[in-house]
């Protein structure tokens, strides 16, 4: 007997939509393409080379050593908090209590909470774009409805046009989504856009989910990017969701947070408790020691950044086949081939003509499609070979 339906399509159709279409990501569909290629330089997802310093890794075995095994706080433990808060003090320049901070199991999970405290079926959150997909995917998985506004593209230079923003809100929007620097554009918000933003936000009576988890790699000489922090006051509708992943090369590691207002802890210690009940305490001590020991190894990752970027954005213009502009934040460029307006299709070409790996402007939503995220957090010599690969592929063309 022949069958239509594939094996497992009714078990799929028998799921809650909200799980049932959560998207595939367009990147992974690339990287299954490339992944098995000899030789291959993958810059196609977000992370740098380096792996976690041994100081880091060394107060994680040293507390798996002294049996810290067992459950433990669900906001985390009092000392990682302590420690968050001293580096958001010296990094901002103004006090914030310890209570302010909640342990996650990564940025992914903070986004996660913080979606789920704000929205569910009905609510609306705008989010400038392209953007990091997984925005838009965690609002789907909540029942909400992501609403996109592409940001505006001039020379490769992206700029986030207020008004455009201001008109996406209806009376079902809950948030703002602002990611700054953002990945994949490198768009990074001045100190002016901020404060028009959170005027915007105030003036609906709506959240900013504040996603500022690149702001240490800035490229013009200031210590970070602006942030939520140099405008808002501590009781304002302001979700951070930060991590560990990037700053201290901890992608694995799984470890984020959220920083809200103090009123909202007992909500957060409650979602977190149901899902992951609380992070490992090594992984946390290990968090420690990243924040306490981290500056110098920061340091290291910001100069080797400003490299890569400037070796790739050279690199690329010199071609004279791309539009490009260099990200003021972030680690990415983002660019686009002229006369390519297929970002997938090209991003595949390039896996087998250049054996370079970069995700596709198609994953980050409007605004994005023509484009291609290259990551260069990444040693500066494999950079160089990129380029020369790259020009190499582009001149064929
Ligand atoms: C903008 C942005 N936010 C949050 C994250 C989450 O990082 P993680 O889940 O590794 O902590 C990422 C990861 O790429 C990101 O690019």
């Amino acid at each position: 007997m022949t069958t239509t339906t594939l094996p497992g399509a009714s078990l799929i159709a028998d799921l809650r939509p909200e799980a049932r279409n959560a998207p595939e990501s367009g990147i992974v569909e690339v990287v299954n393409h490339g992944r098995l290629k000899q030789g291959l330089i993958p810059l196609w997802v977000g992370e740098g080379d380096l792996p976690t310093p041994d100081f880091i890794a060394r107060a994680a075995n040293k507390s798996l050593a002294d049996g810290e095994t067992f459950y433990t706080w669900q906001r985390g433990i009092p000392e990682l908090r302590e420690a968050l808060a001293r580096y958001h003090t010296t990094l901002y320049g103004q006090p914030f209590s310890s209570d302010r901070f909640f342990v996650t199991g990564s940025g992914m999970q903070s986004v996660q909470i913080a979606v789920r405290m704000i929205a569910g079926p009905g609510d609306e959150l705008v989010i400038p774009t392209p953007a990091w997909p997984n925005f838009a995917a965690a609002i789907g998985i909540a029942g909400a409805k992501a609403v996109c506004v592409p940001m505006d593209l001039e020379h490769g230079r992206f700029n986030l046009d207020l008004g455009k923003l201001a008109a996406a809100i209806t009376p079902r929007t809950r948030a703002l989504v602002i990611n700054s620097p953002a990945n994949p554009t490198g768009w990074t918000a001045t100190k002016a856009e901020m404060g028009a933003l959170l005027a915007l936000a105030r003036k609906h009576g709506i959240w900013i989910i504040a996603d500022e988890i690149y702001a240490r790699f800035v490229y013009d000489g200031s210590p970070r990017a602006a942030s939520f922090h140099d405008v808002m006051e501590p009781e304002d509708r302001v979700l951070f969701v930060q991590t560990f992943s990037k700053n201290w090369a901890m992608t694995g590691w799984r470890i984020g947070w959220i920083e809200a207002p103090a009123a909202l802890g007992q909500v957060i210690e409650n979602l977190i408790q149901y899902s992951t009940s609380g992070s490992p305490v090594f992984v946390q001590r290990a968090a420690i020691a990243a924040l306490e020991e981290g500056e110098p190894f920061v340091a290291q990752q910001i100069a080797r950044a400003a490299e890569g970027r400037k070796i790739i954005s050279e690199g690329l213009l010199a071609t004279n086949r791309v539009s490009l502009a260099a990200p003021d934040g972030a680690f990415y460029q983002f660019f686009s081939v002229d006369g390519r307006s297929d970002s997938r299709a090209l991003a595949i070409e390039l896996v087998d003509k250049a054996n370079v790996g970069l995700a596709p402007g198609t994953a980050f939503g409007p605004g994005g499609e023509t484009g291609l995220r290259l990551c260069f957090a990444r040693k500066a010599s494999d950079l160089v070979e990129v380029v020369a690969r790259l020009q190499t592929a582009l001149a064929a063309r």
